[in-house]
């Protein structure tokens, strides 16, 4: 059986089909987190259904199985494209690919149950995070690594630098802030540890990763040739200097040192070094295309959650000043800055990999009208989600100010849970329609001819 050979694609392929139905599983838990507080009363009388259960399982969910299994997916189909040979071990991959679901489906019931660790973006417990570690990240660094030094082409491509920088700092992130937990660390080192390795999802994996694919994409797309290297490489080395460093910009309320906190607000304004250079070099890459905007349904996802990044840089290095952090720390305007993120920046990114990959490693095409209702519901989901959310928490910040009692800010930003989570309920339904798509396309005998072993652009 072992010594049978695994058909090339098999293990990204098995990576994008879970991850979409993660995408679907991870959404639908957020919309039950949000019922919870759109309408309180409802499903109750079970634990397993309280908010404080569901929430960490719905945002471990989209962080580790939807968002990090796509970004394994998108490793696994890109590299061997851009070395100009095989994977280095499709049955790695594929091991590599069980493994990782049926930690999800530990990870989740363990969340479920209470068991976690309390800390948010590290809640998992750490027999889950050593499985972690063990069967899901260094089998996929393994794999990258080795197939990266085996490779037939000359110089590394923008989008391999990226792979392999990401794949050096999100274990050695994970595994350091598990100290937290194996040396009981309490009190205000173990909130600077947490948020340390909190914020270093997002800063060193989560959105270089997204650079990574869109970098692959827009010239695969396009057929222009990256529009700067050298702006690419500025991406690279300024997002790893200056996005580890604030990760205090999260504790701003909290009795952390004053030079502390100046200096995370300080060097966060550097964050927009590497945005900025990806900004300019993605769109400025489009040049000349806009018109595929429209034609091209990956490029379509990727370019617009490209553009997402455009408001989320701007919010983030405005509300990590000071005085400004003071105003919305702890309120509905976070979440929604939290979701411009990972659901409007990252998430509209992947699903672009994700129907570009899965297309080409089948050869069929995606139903084009499931593709568009797809788009569209998650799109005008996200923008009712997003300004509902935000002016909610521009009222939260406002009753804080004026010293309103805070069951009135409750009352007063009901309406605007309720107008979140029936954006929610579009954004799911556009995700349901994705599985639903993707199972129709793997089932239908049609072929065609899209290659799967193009080039990238290079300029
Ligand atoms: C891929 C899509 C999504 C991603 C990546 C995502 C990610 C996240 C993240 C990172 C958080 C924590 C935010 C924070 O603590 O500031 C969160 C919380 C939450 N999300 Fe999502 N989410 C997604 C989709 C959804 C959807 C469709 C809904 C449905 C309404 C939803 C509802 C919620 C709720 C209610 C919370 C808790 C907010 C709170 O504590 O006040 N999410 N999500
Ligand atoms: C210039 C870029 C950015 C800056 C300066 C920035 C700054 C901040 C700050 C200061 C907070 C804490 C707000 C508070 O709780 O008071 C925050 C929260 C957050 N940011 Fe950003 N951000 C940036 C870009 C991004 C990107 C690109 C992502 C994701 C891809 C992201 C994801 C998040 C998430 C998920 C949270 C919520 C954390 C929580 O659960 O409390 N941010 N950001």
């Amino acid at each position: 059986m072992l010594k049978k050979s695994v058909p090339e694609g098999t293990a990204s392929r098995t990576m994008f089909f879970s991850s979409i139905l993660w995408l679907a599983i991870g959404t639908t838990l957020g919309f039950v987190t949000s019922l919870k507080l759109a309408y309180p009363d409802i499903l109750s009388g079970t634990p397993y259904l309280n908010f404080g259960h569901i929430r960490p399982a719905h945002v471990m969910t989209v962080a580790f199985m939807w968002i990090s299994m796509a970004f394994g997916a998108a490793v696994l189909y890109m590299t061997p494209l851009l070395c100009g040979n095989k994977l280095w071990s499709e049955k790695l991959g594929v091991f590599n690919a069980w493994m990782w679901n049926l930690g999800g489906f530990v990870a989740d019931v363990s969340l479920d149950l209470g068991f976690e660790s309390g800390r948010e973006y590290s809640d998992f417990i750490w027999p889950i995070d050593v499985y972690v570690l063990s069967f899901i990240l260094i089998p996929l660094a393994a794999n990258l690594y080795m197939t990266v030094l085996n490779r037939r082409v000359k110089g590394i491509y923008p989008t391999l630098w990226i792979f392999m920088g990401c794949f050096l700092y999100l274990p050695t992130t994970f595994a350091l802030s598990q100290s937290v937990e194996v040396f009981h660390v309490t009190g205000l080192n173990e909130a600077l540890l947490t948020w340390w390795s909190g914020h270093n999802l997002f800063g060193l994996w989560i959105t270089p990763m997204s650079m990574a694919v869109a970098y692959y994409m827009i010239p695969k797309l396009t057929g222009n040739p990256l529009y700067s290297h050298k702006l690419a490489h500025l991406n690279f080395w300024s997002n790893f200097a200056f996005y580890s460093t604030p990760g205090a910009h999260h504790l701003m309320g909290a009795p952390i040192p004053e030079w502390l906190k100046s200096f995370s607000s300080v060097s966060g304004v550097l964050i927009l070094v590497p945005s900025m250079a990806f900004l300019a070099n993605a769109l400025l890459t489009m040049y000349g295309k806009w018109r595929l905007f429209v034609e091209v349904p990956a490029l379509r996802w990727v370019t617009t959650g490209t553009l997402f990044a455009i408001p989320l840089n701007f919010q983030g290095g405005f509300q990590q000043t000071r005085a400004i952090n003071w105003y919305i720390h702890g309120t509905h305007w976070v979440v929604a800055h939290a979701h411009l993120g990972i659901l409007g920046f990252s998430t509209f990114i992947e699903i672009g990999g994700t129907y570009y990959g899965v297309e080409r490693l089948l050869r069929k095409k995606f139903n084009p009208t499931l593709e568009l209702w797809h788009y569209w519901l998650t799109a005008i989901g996200f923008i009712i989600f997003w300004t509902s959310l935000t002016a909610a928490g521009l009222i939260q910040a406002a009753a804080k100010v004026y010293e309103v009692p805070y069951i009135d800010s409750v009352v007063a930003t009901h309406p605007y849970m309720v107008a979140r989570s029936w954006g929610g309920f579009l954004i799911i339904t556009g995700q349901w329609i994705f599985v639903y798509n993707a199972y129709r396309t793997a089932m239908s005998p049609a072929t065609v001819p899209v290659s799967p072993v193009a080039q990238p652009a290079r300029s």
